[in-house]
């Protein structure tokens, strides 16, 4: 087992970033899918990924949902370890309550909006206030429907995802994700299922959350316009690596590595 004790239990220190990975590994057999990551996302900040297929960007946001294992390092969020549980004095493996209680702080967004179907819009939204975090009904329909409003689906929130499109359902997804309160959210390529005509009305709402509240956003896509338009830093990742990371206007006019430049030529000439 990897020697943990040079790990701190906590991170103190004026600048705590809200998302620390240190050395994190993960391998699945013999493939390495993180090589080392080190990674820092400050309060508020929106970091963009981008990079080939398989390169490890789901992985990233599945590790910080805790819905992997960690092969190696530790991940912090909020200044406290995320991955693991101080125990006498020294960081140990979370056990499955800390990861419960840990995992409340991450919230995310998939490309298929996995609402539960036998809701409406509004029961969707206020599912985990009321069963997570003990909220009342009354507490919990008003957080839900302010929430919807913000989404622009207040119209809906009688509707079950069946009778929305594929926009309004990822729009619910997402109020129904803010809806924890999470300190961090995670988006992963979630207007690549979506009709061309909808994205807009997705990518707005993301955008509003990078402009009038106060989050940490980590993003996947695949959509480098809106990546460039959005962000306040952008890791190119190759090979479970980051390849590359800059301000969105110097990475995308400037990329100073071959394989950085390499992948944002083939995507310009795929548009
Ligand atoms: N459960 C798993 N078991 C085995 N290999 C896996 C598993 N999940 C992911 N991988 C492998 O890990 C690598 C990284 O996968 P990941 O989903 O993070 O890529 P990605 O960068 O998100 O790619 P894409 O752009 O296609 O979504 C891939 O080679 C993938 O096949
Ligand atoms: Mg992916």
């Amino acid at each position: 087992m990897e020697d943990l004790t040079s790990y701190p239990l906590e991170l103190t220190g004026p600048d705590i970033p809200m998302v620390r990975f240190l050395n994190v590994r993960k391998s699945y057999g013999e493939l390495i899918v993180l090589d080392n990551l080190n990674l820092d996302i400050s309060p508020n900040e929106m970091v963009t990924i981008i990079g080939p297929s398989g390169s490890g960007k789901t992985t990233v946001l599945r590790m910080l949902m805790t819905l992997e294992t960690i092969g190696g390092g530790v991940i912090y969020v909020d200044g406290k370890p995320l991955t693991h549980m101080p125990k006498n004095g020294a960081l140990v493996p979370a056990d499955a309550r800390y990861l419960r209680k840990a995992r409340s702080s991450i919230g995310m967004c998939f490309q298929h909006f996995n609402l539960f179907p036998h809701m409406t819009a509004l029961q969707n939204c206020m599912e985990g206030p009321v069963q997570v975090l003990g909220l009342s009904g009354r507490e919990a329909r008003e957080r839900a429907e302010e929430l919807l409003m913000m989404v622009g689906m207040i119209d809906k929130k009688d509707q079950h995802p069946s009778r929305l499109s594929g926009g309004q359902q990822q729009r619910v997804a997402i109020a129904r994700a803010l809806a924890m309160r999470p300190k961090v959210m995670l988006f992963d390529e979630v207007t690549s299922a979506l009709d061309p005509e909808v994205i807009g009305e997705v990518t707005n709402v993301i955008r509003d959350l990078t402009t009038r509240h106060s989050l940490t956003m980590l993003m996947v896509t695949h959509q480098m316009g809106f990546a460039r338009d959005i962000s306040d830093r952008v890791c190119f990742f190759f090979g479970g690596k980051i390849e590359e990371q800059d301000s969105p206007d110097e990475l995308f006019s400037n990329p100073k590595s071959k394989r950085t430049q390499q992948f944002l030529s083939a995507v310009k000439a795929a548009d």
